[in-house]
């Protein structure tokens, strides 16, 4: 469980996040939504302690990561996956090369077992065979799922994917979503995603939380979401549901 507790960011005179406290669950999927600004991937990165706040903590499984040692750092980085806004791929390397960076580097694993592995997160993210390609050569939509085959290659408890579907066409976007939730059961892990696509909240959402003015405002189900009179989230719901929200279906 990752426990986040009065957590404050500022940027010179600037304050991102006021005071964030925010608690998730082991195996949840949990949705972020919030204006474009407002400090989404700010807080992704305080997450994976790729930043460190200027007050409050971060307890992940009970540990404070900014307590970690430089050689507990590595264990703790590697429970975590991160799909980057922009695939962050390197240009100049081939898919297989890409993924296998984390592996190359900090494991003993032989040439043979390295392939196999990335051969087994490509599958897994509905991509095989793609190995020897640039990524010049690949949709967005591959991209992505490159990225998110990289993502996975340490076989992380936590995967989080910062604006996943953003950029993509509808068909794409509901493909990325799928397999979301496809990898949340095979890989039994804990998803966070930042988005802004009320349809992609709607699909993933086990719970929708907002963060407005650097704190959580609203935390609750994509039923609380839609219901709720609070006028901040009301709005942003209103204004981000593109094309008519779907009905659930009716179970009898
Ligand atoms: N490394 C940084 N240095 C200075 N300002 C930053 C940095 N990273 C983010 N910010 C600022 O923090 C605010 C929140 O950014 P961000 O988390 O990227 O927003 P979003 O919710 O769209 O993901 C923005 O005003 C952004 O300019
Ligand atoms: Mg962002």
């Amino acid at each position: 469980m990752i426990a986040i507790r009065n957590l404050k960011k500022s940027f010179e005179n600037k304050t991102v996040l006021r005071d964030v406290n925010l608690d998730i669950y082991d195996g949840e999927k949990l949705v972020i939504i919030g204006r474009s600004g407002c400090g989404k991937s700010v807080l992704l990165k305080h997450i994976v302690n790729l930043m460190q706040p200027d007050n409050g903590y971060i307890l992940v499984d009970n540990i404070a990561i900014k307590r970690v040692g430089q050689k507990d750092l590595f264990h703790l980085r590697k429970q975590f996956g991160f799909l980057f806004q922009s695939a962050a791929l390197f240009d100049s390397m081939t898919v297989v090369e890409n993924i296998a960076l984390p592996l190359v580097e900090h494991t003993d694993m032989t040439l043979k077992e390295i392939n196999e592995k990335v051969a087994e997160k490509l599958e897994l993210v509905g991509l095989p065979g793609v190995e020897y390609l640039k990524p010049a050569e690949l949709s967005g939509g591959m991209k992505k799922r490159v990225g998110l085959a990289r993502a996975i290659i340490m076989d992380p408890k936590y995967i989080l994917y910062d604006e996943p579907t953003t950029g993509l066409d509808p068909i794409m976007a509901a493909n990325i979503d799928k397999l979301i939730i496809e990898l949340s059961e095979k890989l039994n892990v804990t998803s966070i995603v930042v988005t802004h696509d009320m349809q992609s909240v709607a699909k993933v959402a086990d719970r929708v939380v907002m963060l407005h003015n650097g704190k959580i405002i609203f935390s609750g189900s994509i039923d609380e979401l839609y219901a709720t009179d609070n006028k901040v989230v009301n709005q942003f719901v209103t204004a981000n549901a593109e094309g008519p929200i779907q009905p659930k279906p009716v179970t009898y």
